[in-house]
């Protein structure tokens, strides 16, 4: 009798641990559409793993740009991201990249595998782990960047590889680029932010 009035417990305390995972994960879930700032996320982890404060971007402009390592865009966006970020990080840009591999499969690796290829391109900005970028299951980061700047034609998802949004120095999302705009033609907007008098 003591045997399964143990199981029973266990199974009753699996249940509501389970229960507390999924309502902690969807009060996140939940969150983000309240949320006024960049700052305010937290479920962020870098490339090797780490809890990132996003606190850590107030006061820079940052650009949030969401890769993949077997693009036909890869190439000139990991160089051109790099070269901006390296002429402009101590003025303070800095650059926060998220790969996903929701675009025809395009970032199958693991974390320590992309890491290895924007090694490649000497890259000294930041890599997040891997995330999701549409659908239910995006992260809510994502979620409430794709909210606060929609897309073409009322289709707010990421369309593909090397989308990028901008976001100021008070951790505003203020412009979203297609992924076909380059993060050279992103310059100019990035200068006149880190030139403004805020
Ligand atoms: C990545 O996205 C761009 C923009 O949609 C597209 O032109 C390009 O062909 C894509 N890359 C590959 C390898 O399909
Ligand atoms: C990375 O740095 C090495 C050593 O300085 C250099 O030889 C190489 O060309 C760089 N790669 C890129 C893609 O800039």
């Amino acid at each position: 009798m003591s045997v399964s009035a143990n199981a029973l417990t266990h199974v009753f305390l699996t249940l509501f641990l389970w229960e507390l995972a999924v309502s902690t994960a969807a009060a996140d879930n939940k969150d983000w559409k309240n949320a006024k700032t960049l700052y305010e996320f937290t479920a962020v982890k870098d490339i090797d793993g780490n809890d990132v404060n996003m606190e850590k971007y107030k006061g820079h402009p940052v650009l949030v740009v969401n890769v993949a390592s077997n693009c036909g865009l890869t190439d000139t966006n990991y160089r051109q991201l790099q070269a901006l970020y390296a002429q402009y990080a101590a003025k303070g840009l800095r650059v926060c990249a998220f790969p996903t591999n929701e675009f025809l499969s395009q970032e199958p690796g693991t974390n320590t595998q992309i890491k290895e290829f924007a090694d490649k391109y000497n890259v000294t900005f930041d890599m997040m782990a891997k995330i999701k970028v549409n659908g239910d299951d995006a992260h809510p980061l994502y979620k409430w960047l794709k909210e606060k700047q929609g897309g073409y034609l009322g289709f707010d998802g990421i369309k593909w590889n090397f989308t990028k949004f901008l976001i100021d120095q008070k951790g505003i999302p203020i412009k979203r680029y297609a992924p076909t705009i380059s993060p050279n033609d992103i310059e100019s907007d990035i200068k006149s932010l880190l030139y403004k008098e805020l």
